[in-house]
């Protein structure tokens, strides 16, 4: 079988590790390379000599390219995948999809209507820990989810075009999608622009799900220590995925506290009792996620299957975060996320997105 020729739009920071990965797999032929910035792109020809490189991207469309990965700023997202889908060209765009919701749903539609796969880039889907987790959380071993924490800070890096939530939030509300199987409610935030104006660098969230469990994702471009983790409390168990371990990423910590039952004998014999067992730590064959997920993106266009981290997963990302951004202009409101598109889109398929 024939390679999937590929095209990379954007070699900033992340395009370097998709273009690794692209260049690696066997069943993926890297033909060429995007980037506006000369020094960029001489970065990139030093690497890879025997690849295209294009200052505007529009002379990938000349190569007879499968497919193409867009790595460059979300605020260009959306157009370029747009043109790229035009030209019937599968596509795997990164975090976030779009800046909004009416964007996302309209490539989701070009895309169906072409027969084209369209991929986001939510690496977490596609990370070994986080199945691990998700395990835990299926079989029952941590009990009733109580709530879930995630935490990713660090000093850095700033963005230029998005704020610290369009940013990061989205690896751990789709990471949260995922585990919980649910969409959210409502979604409330909170922040700061500390370092800019009106460039939030600290924000903090506050999710809904049925069931009453809740969500809180930290995010901050301003902490002194490089923190990623995601701890899901449970009624009989605790666990805490902590993505700074190399080995250790998963621990179960078997703590609790069993609260006695009301024996109208007064306060003094009402006690909690607390529960501190074993931890368990799973043994994880670890792969780069990444490159789990441009395995899967050749895949999914080979086998004509519906990407893991599909359109949809990240058109209910944006809403989220969309919903967040409004709650953090306006003081913190509790935003009720409406699930139900409003006829905006009119593919039959698409009108299942509620
Ligand atoms: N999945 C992950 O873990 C992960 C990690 C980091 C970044 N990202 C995502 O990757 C994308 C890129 O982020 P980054 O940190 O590399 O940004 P960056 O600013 O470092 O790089 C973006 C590159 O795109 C180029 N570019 C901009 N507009 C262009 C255009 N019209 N045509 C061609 N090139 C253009 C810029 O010159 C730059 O080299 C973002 O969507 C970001 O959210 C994902």
């Amino acid at each position: 079988m024939e390679a999937i020729k590929i095209g990379i739009i954007g070699y900033g920071y992340w395009g370097p590790n998709l273009a690794r990965n692209f260049f690696d797999l066997p069943g993926s032929d890297l033909v060429a390379i995007a980037d506006l910035n000369a020094e960029s792109l001489e970065r990139a020809q030093s690497r890879y000599p025997q690849v295209s490189p294009a200052r505007d991207y529009h002379e990938l469309f000349k190569l007879g390219l499968d497919a193409v990965v867009v790595s460059t700023p979300p605020s260009t997202h959306f157009t370029i995948a747009r043109e790229c889908l035009l030209h019937n060209l599968h596509l795997l765009v990164d975090k976030p999809l779009t800046l909004n919701a009416r964007e996302a749903e309209e490539l989701i539609e070009l895309a169906e209507s072409r027969g084209l796969n369209l991929m986001v880039g939510h690496t977490f889907a596609y990370n070994g820990a986080v199945h691990a987790l998700k395990s835990y959380i299926d079989s029952g071993e941590l009990g009733v989810i109580y709530y879930i924490d995630a935490a990713r800070l660090n000093l850095g890096l700033f963005q230029r075009d998005s704020n610290v939530l369009w940013d990061l939030a989205p690896h751990d509300i789709s990471a949260i999608l995922y585990l919980l199987g649910e969409k959210p409610i409502s979604v409330s935030a909170h922040g700061m622009p500390c370092v800019s104006d009106g460039i939030f660098d600290v924000a903090y969230l506050n999710l809904i799900f049925p069931k009453k469990i809740s969500a809180h994702v930290h995010v901050s471009w301003l902490d002194p220590c490089k923190v990623r983790r995601i701890t899901v409390v449970g009624s009989k168990k605790m666990a805490v995925f902590n993505d700074m371990e190399n080995e250790l990423k998963i621990k179960i910590y078997d703590k609790g506290v069993d609260v006695p039952e009301y024996t109208n004998g007064g306060f003094g014999e009402f006690q909690y009792s607390y529960r501190s067992g074993d931890i368990t730590i799973p043994n994880i064959r670890f792969i780069e996620p990444l490159r789990q997920e441009c395995q899967h993106f050749i895949d999914c266009i080979v086998n004509r299957a519906e990407p893991r981290s599909s359109g949809r997963d990240g058109w209910e990302v944006v809403k989220i975060l969309a919903a967040a951004q409004h709650s953090l202009a306006n003081g913190s409101t509790q935003e009720v996320i409406q699930w139900k598109t409003q006829n905006t889109v009119t593919s039959p398929s698409l009108q299942t997105l509620g």
